[in-house]
């Protein structure tokens, strides 16, 4: 192809300039949503007129042919080739002459790239909520396998109030729950069509863009071009969803890290996942966890880089936003590499039980003491005093709530009575937090198989929008 503008230059750019600008070796990642993208454009030029059927099909062929170059990877890039749209057109015109030059009607490359930026999206979008719900069924099953298992919660990394670990499993089903569905929030703003408005004011050709955007699948089209062509929110929105799962994840990661310390040693982790140290021989790390929480922090930085990236960019398209796309796959890289991996190691996370009953202070049961004060008509701030002032009682006389006597409870208040010592332990802790979201067992049974259902039905939703995806790479 000749250099694409030459009407207007006099001479050609430099090299060094060439290398400068040019994004191939980023947006060719974009290749294969580029040939469909052109191949729906290509329809609807023949369906309004401005091509003929004979060169509608000589494109398409060639746009084929280009596919399949794609698919075996012999699609070839020249030192010149600035990006994936010019690449398709200048292979396009070697491989049919002249015909492929009607292929850029009506289109330019800033309308061009929102598309294929919007056709990857709703793959990836896709693919990272099969993602979600299989990591969520991964903590299902964990969660129903530790449902015996009494362990502390914590706050400020202080022990607080006895739980089942099942329940700490279900918080995060809840996470990704909201995660996944800020993803399909995301979904319905990336799935509005681009395509048509030019380079930013529309075009006096007369296209068809309900069409195209049909052909492709996209339920609505894009009301403003300047709007359009500039829009990246579609791209960050898709960004923060993926960075807020892998806070999420990386919080679940430290809590690992946590309770992996010889100090702690409440679990157990596979040799196969994690690593060794190159000079203390009795070391195994838990470097997967570290580089989740390392991973998460090198996204939140390239998120905040596309922020910065679109912050007081004048209207419309400026060639800034070509540094969006490094960014966007990386995180969506990371994003699926963490969810891989996660689900992986969940399943095979021990606990170690012994530990983990013999960690739990009886200190953590001092609310229900206080609830039980309650209960007995104290005032709520009343019994808070008697119980802490129990609390200093016990830690001076290196005693546990286990073994205070009924004598001792009553120096305190005389309204300790014998069932004092029905609510001391750490089961019927667990089983009066009835209250909705509570740790009870009933609640957490119930809770379960909820989710259950719920996961199983989260199997359609996703059979659904792999409707809505028209032909890509399923
Ligand atoms: N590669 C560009 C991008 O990623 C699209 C090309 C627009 N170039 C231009 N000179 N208007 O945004």
């Amino acid at each position: 192809m000749k250099y694409m503008w030459e009407g207007r230059f006099k001479e050609k750019a430099e090299k060094d300039i060439i290398d400068f600008t040019k994004s191939i070796d980023i947006d060719k990642k974009l290749a294969i949503y580029d040939i469909e993208g052109s191949i729906a454009h290509v329809k609807m030029l023949f369906k309004v007129g401005l091509i003929t059927k004979k060169e509608k099909e000589e494109i398409l062929d060639g746009l084929k042919k280009i596919k399949k170059e794609i698919n075996e990877n012999k699609l070839k890039f020249l030192p010149t080739d600035e990006d994936i749209h010019t690449v398709v057109e200048r292979r396009l015109i070697e491989l049919i002459g002249k015909t492929g030059e009607k292929l850029h009607t009506a289109r330019s490359r800033n309308d061009q790239i929102v598309l294929d930026e919007k056709l990857f999206l709703r793959d990836e979008i896709i693919y990272l909520i099969k993602q979600i719900i299989s990591l969520q069924n991964c903590f299902l099953k964990k969660s129903e396998e530790c449902f015996d298992i009494i362990i502390s919660s914590y706050t400020h990394l202080k022990q607080s109030q006895p739980v089942l670990l099942s329940h700490y499993f279900l918080a995060y089903i809840e996470k990704l729950e909201r995660d996944k569905e800020r993803f399909l929030e995301s979904y319905k703003r990336v799935n509005i069509f681009p395509l048509g408005v030019g380079a930013c004011a529309g075009t006096s050709l007369p296209i068809d863009r309900e069409y195209t955007a049909k052909l492709l699948n996209f339920p609505a089209i894009s009301k403003n071009s300047l709007d359009t062509v500039s829009d990246r929110d579609f791209l960050i929105e898709v960004v923060f969803c993926c960075v807020l799962t892998l806070i999420h994840l990386s919080s679940f990661s430290q809590d690992l890290i946590i309770w992996n310390m010889d100090e702690i040693d409440f679990v157990k982790l596979p040799d196969r996942y994690c690593t060794g140290s190159s000079l203390m021989p009795h070391k195994k790390n838990p470097d997967v966890f570290e580089l989740i929480r390392g991973k998460t922090s090198s996204c939140i930085g390239l998120f905040t880089g596309l922020l910065t990236l679109v912050k007081g960019l004048p209207l419309s398209y400026n060639r800034d936003l070509q540094e969006d796309k490094k960014p966007l796959f990386e995180i969506i890289e990371i994003t699926k590499s963490i969810l891989k991996i996660i689900s992986k190691v969940v399943p095979k996370i021990e606990f170690n039980k012994e530990i983990i009953k013999n960690k739990i202070s009886s200190f953590t049961l001092s609310t229900d003491i206080a609830e039980y004060l309650v209960k007995k008509g104290k005032p709520f701030r009343e019994a808070y005093i008697i119980v802490g002032n129990i609390v200093n009682y016990c830690i001076e006389n290196n005693k546990t709530f286990f073994s205070l006597t009924l004598d001792e409870f009553k120096k305190f208040s005389q309204v300790f009575e014998n069932d004092i010592f029905k609510i001391l332990n750490f089961e019927s802790s667990v089983n009066v937090k009835i209250s909705d979201g509570g740790t009870s067992s009933i609640n957490v049974k119930r809770e379960i198989g909820r989710w259950k259902k719920k996961l199983e039905k989260s199997l359609d939703l996703i059979i659904s929008l792999e409707k809505g995806v028209s032909i890509l790479r399923k």
